[in-house]
């Protein structure tokens, strides 16, 4: 898919077919994620792409989204605060670094025609605690991957001249 089109045609998918995602469509994905900008290249995420299904029964506890259920896989997206550069305030660049790589995945997803949809509200103790995550990561992030069941709603969005200022 072209990637204009990536970024124009893709929405938070909220219904999944119980369809396998193919190993391929998977591995292009997890090069997406990796060919992700991170501050000085520290690269300070992790990715678990989790197929298994008392695993990714265990991440569905941690939020109450039903649809998270449904899909094939799960990804859980991981940040490291002190793996991460730190701004010149002191704050760690961790959560940038890991919603890049994660927007890479939901993009990556997208142009394998494949539904996606980031997910923040859950409980991140929860979640470190039932996956077992150990320190220096914590959960950042999870994302359904699978084939849509069902088409979202219309695009939504502020006009463009509310969002976007062309200085000079
Ligand atoms: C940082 C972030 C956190 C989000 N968390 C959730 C979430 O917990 N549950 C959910 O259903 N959608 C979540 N979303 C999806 C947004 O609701 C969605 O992107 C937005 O409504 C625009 O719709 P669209 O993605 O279909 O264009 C999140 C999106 C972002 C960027």
């Amino acid at each position: 898919m072209e990637f204009y089109e990536v970024l124009n045609t893709r929405r938070s998918i909220r219904a999944y077919k119980p369809d396998p995602v193919p190993e391929e469509s998977l591995q292009r994905i997890a090069e997406a994620v990796r060919a992700a900008p991170t501050a000085c290249n520290r690269q300070s995420y992790k990715l678990l792409l989790i197929r298994d299904a008392e695993k990714r029964a265990d991440v569905c506890k941690a939020y109450s989204g039903a649809f998270l259920a449904q899909a094939p896989v799960i990804a859980v997206m991981l940040c490291s605060e002190s793996g991460a550069w730190r701004r010149l305030e002191g704050n760690s660049a961790t959560e940038i670094d890991a919603t890049i790589a994660m927007e890479h995945l939901i993009l990556a997803a997208a142009a394998e025609g494949l539904g996606a949809c980031w997910v923040c509200a859950f409980s991140r103790p929860k979640l470190d605690d039932l996956l077992g995550i150990q320190s220096p990561y914590t959960s950042f992030a999870i994302s359904p991957l699978g084939f849509a069941a069902a088409a979202p709603g219309p695009f939504s969005r502020k006009k463009l001249s509310e969002l976007v200022e062309i200085v000079g």
